[in-house]
């Protein structure tokens, strides 16, 4: 897909998720086929004030590229200053997050507030387009609520105001993350407008992106929920392998992942990292719990892997098992 001048590569992409889309995650998405990525949010007004955390949210590496930083913010004035330090840091696209539902940030007019107040967000991006040289995205859902289905409307606004593409998640709101992501709303806004449109929710494999695209007519698909624990969402290849085949190449993956935990963050931020998504890698078999509870407790890096790769090898050895009982 072609957003402005900048080519996204695949059409399946990782979705911005806050703590989860770090620097190693995208990286090993990417590797594993997945299109541009996009940052987490990073708060507006938390990067004008030097806030380190957003600071390092904006993190990026050059082989990244290209890559896209998502701003949070529900003032015209900080979202421009902020825009314009993170095309100075070299962002080749920025994203504005309309979707974030947590009501601590929808009481300050950001997120998904931005989808029920449509003069604040005509400002916002109208401010937005001045400052910025590179391509402006949205991220946006279905609506507020049902009875505020309003994902066209605000489509249109942002295309008018020069937006170069368009995220749709259609839940509303009030949804937050419950019920089935209604794809039709997705396929409303590709008949809209004129700009590229990624569709995104509740997609967990490539059989289901494809169905998405056929069935909305979307260009673009974003994978959140679905990646996590499961980078190997975005391989082609992965899907065609038989099932040893697999099996290794998802060992691959997961030892790259954490290396590139401990190569790319501190040591306090990378144990917590390792933790989190090793306890996602276990994910079935027999004692699955427990190993997640043990590593949990992990104090090092390295006793973490090692509670990880027991957890690995007694899974592959219950699987033969079954598999010769099973004749
Ligand atoms: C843990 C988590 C964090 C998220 N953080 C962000 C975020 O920072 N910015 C954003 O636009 N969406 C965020 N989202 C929403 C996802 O990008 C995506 O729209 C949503 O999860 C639906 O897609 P899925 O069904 O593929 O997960 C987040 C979702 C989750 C689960």
């Amino acid at each position: 897909m072609q957003i402005g001048s900048i080519d996204t590569g695949a059409a399946v992409r990782l979705a911005p998720m806050a703590d989860v889309s770090n620097v190693p995650f995208r990286l090993i998405a990417r590797r594993c086929g997945s299109g541009m990525t996009t940052s987490e949010e990073v708060d507006a007004e938390a990067l004008i004030h030097e806030s380190v955390r957003a600071r390092r949210t904006a993190e990026f590496l050059p082989e990244e590229r290209p890559v896209a930083l998502q701003l949070l913010g529900g003032r015209a004035e900080s979202m421009a200053e902020a825009a314009n330090r993170l095309q100075d840091l070299g962002a080749d696209m920025i994203d504005v997050n309309m979707g974030c539902p947590v009501r601590k940030i929808v009481k300050k007019g950001k997120g998904s507030a931005l989808m029920r107040d449509l003069p604040r967000t005509a400002e916002i991006l109208s401010s937005l387009r001045k400052v910025l040289a590179i391509p402006l995205t949205i991220k946006i859902r279905g609506g507020w609520d049902d009875e505020h289905l309003n994902a066209v409307e605000v489509a249109q606004l942002a295309e008018s105001e020069g937006v170069d593409a368009i995220t749709v998640h259609p839940r509303t709101r009030s949804q937050q993350f419950t019920g089935l992501a209604p794809w039709q709303i997705i396929g409303d806004v590709v008949d809209a407008v004129n700009i590229p449109v990624t569709g995104n929710g509740d997609v967990d494999s490539m059989a289901e992106a494809r169905r998405m695209m056929a069935e909305t007519n979307c260009q673009a698909v974003m994978i959140g929920r679905g990646a996590m624990g499961r980078p190997w969402v975005f391989s082609d290849e992965y899907e065609s392998l038989g099932r040893e085949a697999q099996d290794e190449y998802r060992l691959n993956v997961i030892s790259e992942h954490m290396e590139l935990i401990e190569e790319h963050l501190d040591e306090r931020r990378a144990l917590i990292q390792m933790k989190k998504n090793l306890s996602w890698y276990i994910s079935t078999g027999w004692r699955a719990r427990f190993r997640r509870r043990e590593l949990f407790e992990c104090a090092t890096a390295p006793e973490a892997w090692d509670v990880f790769r027991r957890y690995w090898d007694l899974r592959l050895f219950e699987e033969e098992k079954l598999a010769a009982a099973a004749g």
